[in-house]
């Protein structure tokens, strides 16, 4: 070999934040939920009215969970990092409910069995606040990214005036939504967590990606 052979590269490629890291490792399952059958019959503007509003049902049983506890957390070191008031969605939830099934939507609306199970598990992440993190991340994430699209899609499908029926995509209290994801991330990027704490984190994330899956299964099953 020659003395002037280039000198073997040591510069180490660009170190992966944990933002990074957690959609990489995730994002075969969001491709999976994504294109499940019933999302794509909403996606494609062919889903009945009657399986939009079960939709709409399931996710309050999931929101209730999800910001009940929540507020169990606030003041967690990890957790509380995702205290955010302006995100709650359980008022729109119930805004759009009352305008799909009216006044008596409380009494129109049960959990599914799946939904049962994807609210037990948000429930047990009381003593696991980074799991509590990635069911926080994979709802919330998702509905100020691609939820975005349903809110246009589902709007034109059913006719909805003034956000009426689609108050969960909105969120106007936030402001810009590429900024608001991107704080997230620097949320999620100094978060203080040993490794098993971030295997923990993004295990648990791919689960709650297929607990929503089996949602979609069960509601496509019954609706689309
Ligand atoms: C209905 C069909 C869906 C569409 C069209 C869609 C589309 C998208 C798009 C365009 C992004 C932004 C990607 C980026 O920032 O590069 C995104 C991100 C995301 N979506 Fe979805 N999505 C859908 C369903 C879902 C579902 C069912 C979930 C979970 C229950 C979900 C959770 C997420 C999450 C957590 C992110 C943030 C990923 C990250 O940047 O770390 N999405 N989605």
């Amino acid at each position: 070999m020659s003395a002037t052979a280039e000198a073997p590269t040591t510069a180490e490629p660009a170190a992966e934040t944990f933002s990074e890291r957690l959609k990489a490792a995730t994002w075969s399952d969001h491709t999976r939920a994504e294109h499940h059958g019933f999302t794509k019959a909403l996606l494609d503007g062919e889903l009945s009215l009657e399986g939009y509003t079960a939709m709409v049902a399931q996710h309050y049983f999931a929101y209730v969970a999800l910001e009940r506890v929540g507020r169990i957390l606030a003041d967690d070191p990890v957790a509380g990092r995702f205290d955010y008031p302006e995100l709650e969605r359980v008022p729109a939830l119930e805004a759009d409910l009352a305008h799909l099934l009216g006044a008596d939507w409380r009494d129109r609306i049960s959990p599914t069995p799946a939904t049962r199970t994807y609210v037990a598990r948000i429930e047990q992440m009381t003593d696991h606040p980074a799991g509590f993190v990635a069911h926080h991340y994979t709802r919330y994430m998702g509905d100020v990214s691609g939820g975005q699209f349903i809110r246009r899609i589902a709007a034109k499908a059913y006719d909805f005036t003034d956000d009426a029926g689609v108050a969960f995509y909105v969120f106007d209290a936030l402001g810009s939504l590429p900024k608001f994801r991107t704080g997230y991330r620097e949320r999620l990027d100094s978060l203080d967590l040993d490794e098993a704490a971030a295997a923990f984190l993004i295990q648990e994330t791919r689960l709650a990606y297929q607990l929503n899956t089996e949602v979609l299964a069960d509601l496509g099953r019954r609706h689309a």
